[in-house]
């Protein structure tokens, strides 16, 4: 789909100041415990995986896998007493050992993160392009504010923002919902970002909004070379625009690998539960209800997490937690079995 009345990208877009040598973001090991008031919670067991530069990378789950606490933790944005172990390097910097300061600027420049509510990042009394301006000079104070002002006009141009002098005077309250995410990508980007962290950030939008957003950033991906990070729970939305498929389950990595293969042949039986035919699979692909819930996080199972859910469990599941391991070259399950999976019967899901 193309955005209508956008303008080439490149022609108005810079790009990334970031984007040194290695990943774009790279989770090792990752454990993030909460407090709470039953005690400390394991939100998530051990999370692994990597964003290569210039990759776009969907983190799918259902509700509670963990997909924004990794994103938070990405950027160390957990809430008060969280704590987190292993290690998480983040267009280059090791975000656990950085200090305040340098994680603030980290978070204002090169490593941005949207929301799913474009209202949350938003002032409401603030107009729109007062606001970008701020955006861009708070990531490169050396930029004068007519130059801040040029590159937010361009930005929006680029993000398909039709008259952007007269967007600027906007309020918040003055625009729509899918203007709002164009414009809050368009403030992340005017700080010339190598990663973008994206936490749903079409769930709030109707569906034809929501394409439109996301061919935006795939666009901002091929011609700007920034690297994404899409957290979502609606795996036909990011059939057509991630690289990968990284796919939690109760805080656990469970399957990884590019998306066109672990789509039509999943080797968890988590995702093949997702996409296996079903009357009602294909309405808007949203992730289908597994008969059963998920492990709380108080639950600590001694094996497998999924294996209450799984249709295919066998009693070595239920006593030996699996580790992600190689099944394939580039796909990762967490599965004892992954071998013992194939292809999604035809007719089912995609
Ligand atoms: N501040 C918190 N304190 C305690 N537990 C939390 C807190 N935030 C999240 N959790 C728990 O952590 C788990 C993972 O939550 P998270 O928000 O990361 O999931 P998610 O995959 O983003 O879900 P959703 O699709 O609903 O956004 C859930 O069980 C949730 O209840
Ligand atoms: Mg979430």
């Amino acid at each position: 789909m193309k955005i209508r009345g956008a303008v080439k990208t490149a022609a108005t877009l810079r790009p990334p100041a970031g984007g040194g040598a290695g990943a774009a973001l790279a989770m090792r090991d990752v454990e993030v415990s909460l407090p709470s008031a039953r005690g400390s919670l394991r939100i998530l067991r051990g999370v692994t995986f990597t964003v290569g530069r210039g990759e776009v990378v969907a983190v799918a789950g259902e509700s509670g896998s963990g997909k924004s606490t990794s994103i938070l933790a990405a950027l160390r944005l957990l809430p008060p007493g969280a704590r987190v172990t292993g290690s998480i390097v983040l267009d280059g910097e090791d975000v656990l050992a950085m200090p305040r300061r340098g994680l603030r600027g980290l978070r204002a420049g090169r490593a941005r993160l949207v929301f799913q509510d474009p209202w949350r990042a938003l002032h409401p009394m603030k107009r729109i392009g007062a606001q970008l301006v701020e955006s861009a000079r708070t990531a490169d104070p050396g930029l004068s504010a007519a130059a801040a002002r040029e590159l937010v006009e361009h930005t929006l141009a680029g993000v398909g923002i039709p008259d952007p002098p007269a967007r600027m005077r906007s309020y918040p309250h003055e625009i729509s919902g899918g203007q709002a995410q164009r414009i809050v990508i368009a403030m992340a980007l005017v700080a010339r970002p190598a990663v973008l962290l994206c936490d749903e950030p079409t769930t709030a939008l109707d569906v034809t909004t929501q394409a439109q957003i996301l061919e935006l950033l795939r666009r901002l991906n091929r011609e700007l070379g920034i690297s994404i990070v899409i957290a979502t729970h609606d795996l036909d939305v990011i059939a057509d625009v991630a690289d990968r498929l990284v796919v939690m389950y109760a805080g656990e990595v469970v399957e990884e690998g590019p998306t066109a293969e672990v789509l039509s042949a999943p080797r968890h039986p988590y995702t093949w539960s997702l996409l296996r035919a079903a009357p009602g699979a294909a309405e808007g692909g949203r992730l289908r209800a597994i008969e059963g819930r998920p492990p709380s996080p108080a639950e600590e199972p001694a094996g497998c997490a999924f294996a209450a859910r799984c249709p295919s469990v066998h009693e070595i599941c239920t006593t030996t937690r699996p580790e992600p391991r190689h099944v394939l070259p580039g796909r990762a399950s967490a599965c004892l079995r992954a071998e013992g999976y194939g292809p999604v019967p035809a007719g089912g899901g995609r």
